[in-house]
């Protein structure tokens, strides 16, 4: 039973239905066991491709394949038991047409068992994410910094400050008409955030953007304190698990120096015992 107490996998209309109702728990996950974890408190769980950044030390999305992608989604999904799972379209899977998208999304699906798939962009992907809806691929989209742009934006930057929030608002509506079935907002001024949650009939799952927000969603390894590479204002850390494994390190290379481990305890005897309840062969 999940600490939500709701049994069955959560699907993509599930998700869409609690618009304005109790705030949506999304994370990351790259991993058996952090899906394993993340399962029974979460309603989603994507495999983003800041996959390529927090567990394969790239210096930013843009590197991330398909293949890496559907490794992580593989993994994922084996430690899943009800919340709903969607993976990242990584940078160059998806954006030349709206066939290349439905092509590599469908791969993503069948061989990952994802319900949905998450891409960037707003007005520009409008006509890709209605052509994957209206083929059976529930897309959640993904407005104001999108980290595979970073090139084009100049950096990490806030987007929609002053006039340019016009432009936000569009890309947030454009995604919405087109079918998508929930849009991340991510470093958006709060006010803007707020302003586009009320207007728009999907839920909005904010990163750096608003209490507002029909949802939130962080990096869990940012979240664990399990990443410090990068730090932006909006990561809370809920634990330093990255200090818990370098003290616990050091600890054991101390040890191993020092000729204190293996202790007693963790080694065999000559001959396995047979009496029940001793050790091992
Ligand atoms: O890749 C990712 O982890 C994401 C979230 C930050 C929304 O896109």
């Amino acid at each position: 039973m999940s600490a939500t107490g709701q049994t069955r996998a959560l699907t993509p209309p599930d998700i869409a239905a609690r618009k304005g109702k109790a705030p949506l728990v999304c994370l990351t996950a790259y991993t058996t066991p952090i899906a394993k974890l993340v399962d029974p408190h979460c309603d989603v769980v994507l495999v983003g491709d800041s996959v390529g950044m927090v567990l394969h030390g790239l210096p930013s999305t843009l590197g991330v394949t398909l293949d890496m992608m559907i490794m992580h989604g593989k993994a994922v999904r084996r430690g899943l038991e009800r919340v709903l799972m969607v993976v990242d379209m990584p940078f160059g899977s998806y954006e030349a047409s709206p066939e290349q998208a439905f092509r590599n999304a469908a791969r993503v699906m069948a061989e990952t068992g994802s319900a949905a798939v998450k891409l960037e962009g707003g007005e520009a992907m409008a006509e890709t994410i209605r052509f994957l809806v209206g083929r059976g691929i529930p897309v959640m989209a993904h407005v104001g910094l999108t980290p595979q742009a970073v090139n084009a934006f100049g950096g990490y930057r806030v987007q929609g400050r002053g006039e340019d929030a016009k432009r936000i608002r569009c890309d947030a509506l454009a995604v919405a008409e087109a079918g998508a079935f929930s849009v991340v907002l991510e470093k958006v001024p709060e006010p803007l955030a707020r302003r586009i949650t009320e207007e728009l009939s999907i839920p909005t799952i904010g990163i750096g953007a608003s209490l507002a927000c029909d949802g939130q969603i962080l990096v869990v390894d940012d979240m664990l304190g399990l990443f410090s590479d990068f730090r932006p204002k909006f990561v809370k850390r809920y634990a330093d698990l990255g200090q818990a494994a370098s003290a616990a390190i050091a600890a054991y290379a101390q040890e191993v120096r020092e000729r204190r481990f293996p202790a007693a305890e963790h080694v065999f005897g000559d001959k396995p015992k047979t009496v029940s309840g001793g050790e091992a062969a």
